[in-house]
């Protein structure tokens, strides 16, 4: 996915130079999305064009740039009313480089430049369409079509407003996007949509807004001079507009937003912003509301840590915490999911329950599976969202399907949603964005309440998913008698488990340690089963994702089906062998692996001198109820490939390759 920002200033004195700030530090705040490559667009001095500036990399790079180009004094003068477009992208259709960087333009005036965070799936056919009529591309991007294709329209239709040039280009595509667009023919004018991927609008005024919602608008609209009292009633002497992919970019400058949805078209023009929709239908509602963000700005910042996932890693004792608040009632022994609890009757009468998620997410609902088969006595699947939609999974009516995403915008998990939701299950949604796509369109839900995950790798994310679900098992057993004393159990544990967090992370600079002897080497294999397996496999994609180091998951129970060929005493191999239902057998992969030479790092229970006999190296954490073991097991591999990422100079917060949600198939 990419990161886009744009910001508009009216009858709000600002510099060009206070204006590229805002657009980088916007840019900074988005750039996990996405930051192969990163572009600004603005008015020249002479505010008769729009001038550009385009990098490869990360948006350093990109203010070094600006640093260097727009030093002199034309760029300080303050400009009453200016609009400014950015972007950090994840290369989906050409290679990172500066000509595929946003913003895209429509020719080499740089009459329309656009931002765009998705896909165009017809480019070809628009490109085509394009070219016959004379335009020349230079770039492989999808979304330079779209700049090109509102210019053609503005040719052909020279009295259309800016707002229905944009209106009609997007008519013309198909794919999922969210764009911010700005026109030298249009000065002070910027006109934003989306379909399937996020955005929304912040408002920042200096008398309180008066209003806390503005109406939707259809078909043509008269210009402000003749508007009746539609357009948004805002005494807009001096307004500024933030036009952001997340909340993240926004927080610091207003917590009065606009979530967008799809296919509404958001249009500033002589300060005014107005929302328009192509089509009206039953149930639209009347109006956007404008809503106060809860976030707080210190929430997104790093804090005294190096890397956002750093800080994530040592929230988790809050975050957990965060995740519960409201809902377990300790004292009472009672727990109530307020976004699922009208769809408890259905749910219990269901066939099955599925869990569907991508990456960590997946492995949240691996972690929960066995209690929540245990608690629920329904039959649990657990389906990689991307598999699952290659095999066309039979899915029913009296299913009930779970989508586990952190960004709520996941492409494959949301394909998955679409599916079985068009197939009648009832869709529940375990997300931890407000607003976002899977949050949206799920029929429940949980929100994790996790605060803000900025690290690509995913982490205090993965604790509070396991928690929610540990949460709708115990709700959905809260009237069984038999499953009392285990229930009772848990909740003892969830009540002590920050506390047990923050043991575990005691053992940072021991594990700093183990890195240290483990850095260098090719592979790492992470041995477990039971409720740990899911431990195994996170802890594995860690490693792979921060270190790019090989790592492999393997449940110990299959060591002697194969994996057992690589262990030798040059082989680094990490066994979590906890006091549980499967210690013995866990025991017994163990020796398999010593007495092949194999010398393991020991996740075990503290105080297990058995057990840690059979290795020099050994991280004890406190013992807990089995189902919850996970939790406590996964923060040392989370700290481990986070020391391995520092030692081996990786970019711990922007992994290569990655973002921080994939929002293409
Ligand atoms: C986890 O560390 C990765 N960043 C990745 O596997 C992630 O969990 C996956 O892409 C799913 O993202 P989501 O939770 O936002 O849907």
């Amino acid at each position: 996915m990419c990161g886009i920002f744009a910001y508009l200033n009216y009858l709000t004195p600002k510099s060009r130079q206070e204006v590229l700030d805002l657009l980088v530090t916007g840019l900074k705040r988005l750039e996990y999305r996405g930051y192969d490559s990163t572009g600004v667009a603005i008015d020249s001095p002479d505010n008769k064009n729009i001038v550009m500036v385009k990098r490869t990399g990360k948006v350093k790079v990109l203010e070094d740039a600006i640093q260097e180009l727009f030093s002199g004094s034309e760029y300080s003068d303050p400009v009453m009313t200016h609009v400014g477009i950015a972007h950090t992208r994840w290369a989906t259709h050409g290679v990172p480089c500066e000509r595929n960087s946003h913003p895209h333009r429509s020719d080499d005036t740089n009459a329309f430049v656009v931002v765009h965070n998705g896909i165009i799936t017809n480019y070809n056919d628009v490109k085509t369409f394009l070219a016959k009529r004379g335009y020349e591309f230079e770039s492989d991007t999808d979304t330079e079509v779209f700049a090109k294709l509102v210019h053609h329209l503005w040719k052909k239709h020279p009295n259309y407003s800016f707002r229905e040039l944009v209106e009609q280009a997007i008519l013309q595509v198909e794919g999922a996007f969210a764009i911010a667009v700005k026109s030298k023919y249009f000065p002070g004018e910027c006109v934003a949509s989306r379909r399937s991927s996020p955005l929304l609008v912040g408002i920042k005024t200096k008398t309180r807004l008066a209003t806390d919602h503005i109406p939707i608008l259809y078909g043509k609209v008269l210009p402000r001079s003749e508007s009746t009292s539609e357009f948004m009633p805002l005494e807009e002497k001096e307004v500024e507009y933030f036009f952001a992919s997340d909340a993240s970019a926004v927080i610091e400058h207003t917590n009065r937003v606009i979530y967008l949805e799809d296919d509404d078209v958001a249009a500033v023009r002589d300060g005014t912003l107005s929302i328009h929709r192509l089509k009206k239908s039953l149930d639209d509602p009347h109006a956007r509301e404008i809503t106060t963000l809860k976030m707080e700005i210190q929430q997104i910042m790093k804090g005294n840590y190096d890397y956002f996932m750093q800080k994530e890693i040592f929230e988790q004792p809050d975050s957990v915490v965060n995740t519960m608040r409201g809902r377990v009632r300790f004292d009472g022994n009672a727990i109530v999911l307020g976004g699922i609890k009208d769809y408890i009757p259905e749910i219990k009468r269901c066939r099955r329950l599925m869990l569907i998620g991508c990456g960590t997410s997946y492995h949240s609902a691996v972690a929960t599976r066995q209690l929540l088969e245990e608690l629920t006595e329904l039959p649990v699947m657990v389906e990689l969202a991307s598999d699952f939609l290659d095999r066309n999974t039979p899915i029913f009516r009296d299913d009930v399907c779970f989508f586990i995403s952190q960004s709520g915008e996941t492409a494959d998990t949301l394909m998955a949603l679409r599916y079985c939701k068009q197939r009648g299950a009832l869709i529940v949604g375990i997300t931890n964005t407000v607003g976002s796509s899977i949050c949206r369109e799920s029929h429940c839900g949980v929100h994790i309440n996790a605060g803000p995950e900025i690290g690509v790798a995913s982490t205090k994310a993965y604790t509070s998913q396991f928690i929610s679900l540990v949460m709708f098992a115990l709700v959905m057993s809260e009237d069984r008698l038999s499953l009392q004393t285990r229930r009772l159990e848990i909740l003892q544990a969830l009540s002590k488990l920050a506390d047990q967090i923050r043991e575990v992370l005691k053992l940072d600079s021991k594990v700093q340690e183990l890195a240290k002897d483990l850095y260098q080497h090719k592979s790492l294999l992470i041995m477990g089963r039971g409720y740990n397996f899911a431990t195994c496999l996170e802890g594995a994609l860690k490693v792979k994702e921060l270190t790019y180091m090989h790592s492999e998951g393997i449940m110990a129970g299959e060591l002697k089906h194969g994996p057992l060929a690589l262990v030798d005493d040059s082989m680094p191999v990490l066994m979590i062998v906890l006091r549980d239902p499967v210690y013995v057998k866990c025991m017994n992969a163990l020796q398999q692996v010593t007495s092949r030479k194999g010398c393991p790092v020991i996740i075990c229970e503290e105080g297990d001198e058995e057990t840690k006999a059979f290795s020099s190296r050994h991280l004890e954490i406190p013992r807990t109820v089995d189902c919850l073991q996970g939790i406590l097991t996964v923060i040392p591999m989370q700290l481990l490939s986070y020391h391995i990422a520092v030692l081996r100079g990786c970019d711990v917060d922007c992994p290569r390759n990655l973002a921080k949600s994939v929002t293409v198939e």
